[in-house]
């Protein structure tokens, strides 16, 4: 029998979270997470959120560095809509206890302390010093614990989404989702009228990346198979400095440390942004990542470096705690000497499209957070515009479910997971010999600087593994492992036809072979055929 909740949300991070605790109380929700509730890329989150309140900023100005970062592609209607909640939403979470830094007044009560990331031309990131996600998702967490409609379901891997036509019905809508469960090592149907994806992004599809390791595009892939559209997965952000270390597993370096005056130097010592952009240091991360990618190439070097010495160590400990532990765990000082640092695939500007209020095409199916694509981010992410993202849209979705919910019918009971044609896995080494495979590629052919030759490459091994991939799904148990490498492989192939069909090169996407923007840009949008 399959269990019966009015919404199921596929994860738990800023934006699962944020809508779980803004439905209304009399609804019962299931939350599901792949690992421990607070495990994702929100509870790594460093800079802050980006949100006007200082009366020198305006809402038009932050529009307008969100359309100046997105690079023509970002839908100034829905920049607006985003930019004008932000408040509201900070103010959501002071209500609730988030302690965000404040500037010092001797009783913690003084006004908010703002840092300033590239691309913006105020300072309005709002922050709990450098571990902001973590305080945002904690506190969250604590929240959704102590709620008495929401059921906590940890360590359950989404495998697909269950639709109304699949089941025989004449009508589209999705019905639910199957789930499995990790311990108990079955895979169970969750039935509900309204679901929700906040299930993350997809820069696990690289190499090297900053996401923690389930960033690996499974929402993207579920509403793809389900028959939703996807728009824009071309634009892979790369944060421009992530800790160069074998052992640090890409540790990024927040961009507050360059809103603080921190400088990238060459390995010799000298700067060299300002050759590449009057903002210097202080570019969208594009221009950064690219900059740097290219400093290392022409001089063959291992990295760049990025140097905050010149201010008060003092200053640094106070403002970068976490920062600097981690970067002393690995024997580097942020207070006294430049830091060895490299760019790695951190945010995916693409996902499943919706519309304002995080609907998908797929009628009581909604998309929340990274997993969607909202118009907000064009062609290349405004620092610290990610949570504050998952925030609006957790809302309104929320309101949304709300106010429709009495029209969407209950599932009704759903059929069990058939596993009548499967064995168990006589190969594993398959899937982790294929997860490297794919990322190796979409590193070196698929990255910040890319040519159609190399797409092309991308695109024929990419078809080899998908095939190897379906029949191993058809003969055998699902486990987490297999599960991620399927959804991988079709991110890569979405990610792989968008940069394919994007004939120039704007915001994250840069090709050699077209290397200037076109006159008329529009979004690339890939729908399944049915
Ligand atoms: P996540 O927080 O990634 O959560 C995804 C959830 O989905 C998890 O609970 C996971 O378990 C669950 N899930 C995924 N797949 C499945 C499945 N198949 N079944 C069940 N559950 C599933 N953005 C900013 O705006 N400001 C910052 O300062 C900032 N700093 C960052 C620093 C780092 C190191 C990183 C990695 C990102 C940073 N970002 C920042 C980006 C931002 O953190 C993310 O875009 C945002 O947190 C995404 O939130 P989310 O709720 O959409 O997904
Ligand atoms: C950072 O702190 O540099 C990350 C901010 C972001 O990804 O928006």
């Amino acid at each position: 029998m399959s269990e019966q909740f009015d919404v199921v949300i596929v994860g738990s991070g800023a934006a699962g979270l944020t809508l779980a605790l803004r439905l209304p109380q009399h609804l019962r929700v299931a939350v599901l997470s792949k690992g421990p509730l607070t495990e994702g890329s929100s509870l790594y989150a460093q800079g802050g959120i980006s949100a006007v309140l200082d009366e020198r900023d305006s809402v038009e100005a932050h529009v307008a560095d969100t359309l100046d970062a997105g690079a023509g592609l970002s839908d100034p209607e829905v920049a607006r809509f985003v930019a004008s909640r932000a408040a509201d939403c900070i103010h959501w979470l002071i209500g609730n206890k988030v302690p965000f830094s404040r500037e010092e007044d001797g009783r913690g009560e003084g006004p908010l302390h703002l840092h300033r990331e590239g691309g913006h031309s105020h300072r309005r990131i709002v922050h709990a010093a450098d571990a902001t996600g973590r305080a945002v998702e904690t506190t969250l967490e604590g929240m959704v614990r102590r709620r008495d409609n929401i059921t906590v379901l940890e360590h359950q891997v989404a495998v697909d989404l269950i639709t109304a036509r699949r089941l025989g019905h004449a009508t589209q809508r999705c019905l639910g989702v199957y789930a499995l469960d990790a311990a108990a090592d079955r895979v169970r149907p969750l039935a509900a009228p309204a679901v929700v994806l906040a299930t993350g992004g997809a820069s696990k599809v690289y190499l090297y990346t900053s996401n923690p390791d389930g960033a690996t595009g499974d929402g993207i892939a579920m509403a793809w198979r389900a028959g939703c559209r996807v728009a824009n997965m071309e634009f892979n952000q790369f944060h421009p400095t992530c800790l160069f270390h074998p052992r640090a597993k890409s540790f990024l370096l927040s961009e507050a440390l360059r809103g603080e005056g921190a400088r990238l130097l060459l390995p010799d010592g000298t700067r060299f942004m300002h050759r590449f952009d009057e903002r210097g240091e202080l570019a969208p991360r594009d221009i950064v990542a690219r900059a740097i990618d290219h400093e290392m190439k022409r001089l063959g070097a291992d990295c760049v470096y990025l140097d905050i010495s010149h201010r008060d160590p003092e200053f640094v400990r106070e403002h970068f705690p976490t920062i600097r532990e981690q970067c002393l765990a690995y024997g580097f000082d942020l207070t006294q000497e430049p830091v060895p640092v490299v760019p790695a695939a951190h945010y995916t500007c693409g996902g499943v499209m919706v519309d304002r209020a995080g609907r998908t095409d797929l009628p009581g199916l909604y998309a929340i957070g990274e997993v969607s694509y909202t118009g907000l981010h064009g062609a290349n992410r405004l620092a610290s515009n990610s949570l504050l993202e998952c925030l609006v849209f957790g809302t309104v979705a929320a309101d949304d479910i709300a106010g429709h919910l009495h029209e969407l019918p209950e599932p009704g009971p759903l059929p069990p997971w058939d596993e009548s044609r499967v064995s168990d896995s006589d190969e594993q080494v398959v899937v982790s010999h294929n997860w490297d495979e794919l990322r190796r590629f979409m590193w070196d052919y698929v990255g910040i600087v890319r040519t159609a030759k190399r797409l092309e490459r991308a695109r024929r091994r990419v078809d080899l593994l998908q095939g190897e991939i379906l029949e191993y799904y058809g003969n055998f148990r699902v486990n987490a492992d297999l599960l991620e490498l399927r959804n991988l492989a079709t991110v890569a192939e979405l990610i792989i036809r968008c940069a394919q069909s994007r004939r120039e090169s704007r915001g994250l996407h840069y090709t050699l072979d077209h290397p200037e923007p076109a006159p008329d840009p529009a979004p690339t949008v890939l729908t399944p055929s049915r």
